[in-house]
């Protein structure tokens, strides 16, 4: 990625509604996450509203300042405050350009900075989902192992995969 083509994170908001409903109503982006594709501009705005505005870290991935994505870290209180849980999606006219796989690493190292108490980044995969297992692992992200009917995709339970990154494991 050249100057011209600059992937950085940034807050989303309900001004970029129609950026988000891009990848939010692709139905190739929901594939392996929990969420049906919008349907709707007012769903969607109600997210935002509701969801990544109080959210204790949500990002806008943006290509030259432009939201083409987004990617979240979870944050944990009493015994479970030392990890956070990363998720990530991608307008699918993007994937394979190495995008989500800088903004992972973008987004470790600023969450890490910021929370002292974090030690682990997780993320759970489907073990389907080959395209984000690489991702994670292009990161520098640890492959843990498989969690057995672990998750319900949409009425389908799935089998998932759990990744780490520890905090002594962060590097440029
Ligand atoms: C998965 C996703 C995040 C990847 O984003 P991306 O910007 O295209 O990822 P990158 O380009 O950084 O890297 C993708 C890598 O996976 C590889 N890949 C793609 N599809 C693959 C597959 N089915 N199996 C194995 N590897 C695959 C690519 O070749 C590339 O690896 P390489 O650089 O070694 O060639 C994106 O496709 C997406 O948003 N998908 C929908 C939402 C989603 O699944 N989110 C994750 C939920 S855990």
């Amino acid at each position: 990625m050249d100057q011209e083509n600059e992937i950085t994170l940034r807050k989303l908001t309900v001004d970029d509604v129609d950026d988000f409903m891009v990848w939010a109503t692709d139905p190739k982006v929901a594939h392996f996450c929990s969420w049906e594709p919008y349907a709707s501009v007012e769903d969607a705005i109600a997210y935002i509203q509701n969801v990544v505005v109080p959210h204790p870290w949500f990002r806008a991935i943006c290509l030259n300042n432009r939201p083409i994505g987004a990617i979240s870290v979870t944050s944990n209180s009493g015994a479970d405050k030392c990890r956070g849980e990363m998720g990530y999606v991608l307008a699918s006219a993007y994937w394979g350009k190495g995008i989500v796989t800088k903004a992972v690493k973008i987004a470790a190292k600023m969450v890490f900075e910021e929370r002292e108490e974090m030690e682990r980044v997780e993320a759970l995969v489907d073990v389907e989902n080959g395209g984000s297992h690489r991702v994670l692992e292009k990161a520098g992200f640890v492959r843990e192992g498989v969690l057995r009917k672990y998750f319900v995709q949409r009425g389908r339970i799935r089998d998932m995969v759990m990744f780490s990154l520890l905090r002594t494991e962060l590097r440029d």
